[in-house]
């Protein structure tokens, strides 16, 4: 498996771009299927998981050609109601499919993504907006097999909790259903209007994207469109944070810093000074890092939860001590016991973490264990005294398009040991397109 080698201790400087948002182009990839033509997709970023979502429209039958950061998808051949059990469970939130599939095909027949690395995650949400659109769907085995006879139908869908991908799967749903759809406590996440911006530019009638009460009338036929896709504002944070662990000074360019409203005033809490442009934001950082005070996770525009783990990587050597507490997964701090494998002095409590800080940490073999806590790891090698290896890298490929030469290109000494990683994800796009 592919290894990241850090050697700690370099000053991160210069400027860096910004790609397009994982958490945006999943969800339109998905919404590209209702519509009866050609979408083209721009400023995609090269992930494992858009490689993955790419593979699942071919999967259902839609062509999909990609030219540097843009993607175009025809689904005009797009018949599929199957998506093969391989590529779900290697992509959990393949599950945003299942709005779209039933929408255009009637039928939609996929595995239920499992436990992950961040705790369960459950579709019940999902499942039952969709029944009340009028979908039927048994859930055995493991399996969701959801049938729609004739056309989804509008309905008042109230969510009892916020969930991100449920409130994309009923506006996707809803966008080519027969009548209008209320979402009540919908996600308000720049993900949620950036899918609700691609589906009103293919002719979808909603108003209320980013707030929490969203109305979709729903419209017989949709046609494909030209979409950019925003800027992926969790790498954003990431990348700032990673001038703040090396003392470093760091310019990002093609940012939404409105996006970043909850984050900003964290990171000039621990002492960076930041300068925000209208699409750049600034950071240099002043010395050691000062601890926060208690950072809890919310919603939109609370401060997100994929950005709690790079966060404690800074704490970890910041002067002082700081709670946190995750509110959105159940099991999300399982990067700190790697982190305290590096030296730093993380207790954590159930949904509960202090982190007391240490004035370095030092190298260390350790394992990304997900998405954002191998990001929290590499940060922490950045900083640590030493050479750091981590493994599972595949976990941060899903996310960060990279992040060995992004990092490289600040001045960091970061390499990836094999790119076998490359040749098991072809193995496995290639098995699952042969079932
Ligand atoms: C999206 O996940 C993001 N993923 C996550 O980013 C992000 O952390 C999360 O939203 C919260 O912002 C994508 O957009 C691909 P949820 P999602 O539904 O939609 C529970 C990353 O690192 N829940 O908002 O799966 C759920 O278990 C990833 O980029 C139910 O109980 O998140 C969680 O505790 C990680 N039943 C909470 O709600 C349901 O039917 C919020 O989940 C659905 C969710």
């Amino acid at each position: 498996m592919a290894k990241l080698i850090i050697r700690g201790g370099n000053r991160l400087e210069g400027v860096m771009r910004i790609c397009g948002a994982k958490n945006s182009v999943l969800p339109i990839l998905a919404a590209s299927l209702l519509v009866s033509e050609k979408s083209v997709l721009q400023n995609c970023p090269a992930l494992s998981d858009v490689r993955l979502a790419s593979e699942i429209l071919r999967r259902l039958g839609c062509t999909v050609e990609r030219e540097e950061d843009r993607i175009t998808i025809d689904p005009a051949h797009a018949d599929g109601t199957v998506i093969p059990e391989k590529l779900m469970s290697e992509m959990r939130s393949s599950i945003i499919f299942l709005g779209a599939m039933a929408a255009r095909n009637g039928r939609a027949v996929l595995s239920a993504p499992g436990g992950c690395d961040l705790g369960p995650r459950p579709i019940d949400l999902h499942l039952a907006a969709l029944r009340k659109m009028g979908a039927e769907i048994v859930e055995e085995g493991g399996i969701v097999d959801c049938r729609v006879n004739g056309r989804l139908h509008g309905a008042e869908i109230r969510f009892p909790f916020v969930s991100v991908g449920a409130t994309e799967n009923v506006l996707i749903a809803a966008a080519a259903a027969d009548g209008a759809t209320r979402i009540l406590n919908a996600a308000c996440e720049p993900e949620i209007c950036d899918l609700a911006q691609f589906l009103i530019r293919c002719g979808a009638r909603i108003t209320g994207a980013g707030t929490s009460r969203i109305i979709v009338e729903g419209v017989r036929k949709l046609h494909g469109c030209e979409h950019r896709v925003i800027p992926d504002r969790i790498a954003a944070a990431t990348y700032l944070l990673a001038a703040s662990v090396t003392g470093g000074d760091i310019t990002l360019s093609d940012v939404e810093p409105q996006q970043l409203s909850a984050v900003l005033p964290r990171l000039q809490e621990t002492g960076c000074e930041l300068s925000v442009g209208s699409r750049r934001i600034r950071v240099r950082a002043k010395g050691r890092p000062k601890a926060l005070s208690p950072l809890v996770t919310a919603p939109y525009p609370g401060f997100p939860t994929d950005a709690q783990a790079p966060f404690m990587a800074l704490c970890c050597i910041a002067d002082g001590t700081t709670a946190f507490e995750e509110t959105i997964f159940r099991n999300r701090f399982r990067h700190a016991a790697e982190l305290n494998r590096m030296g730093a002095e993380i207790g954590v409590t159930g949904q509960s973490a202090v982190v007391k800080g240490v004035p370095f940490l030092h190298g260390a073999r350790v394992s990304a264990t997900d998405l954002r806590g191998g990001a929290a790891l590499v940060l922490a090698a950045l900083s640590a005294e030493g050479e750091t290896e981590i493994s599972q890298v595949h976990h941060i490929d899903r996310g960060y398009e990279s992040m060995e030469c992004a990092l490289s290109s600040l001045g960091a000494s970061a390499v990836r040991t094999e790119t076998w990683q490359i040749k098991e994800e072809n193995r496995i796009i290639r098995t699952a397109f042969a079932m």
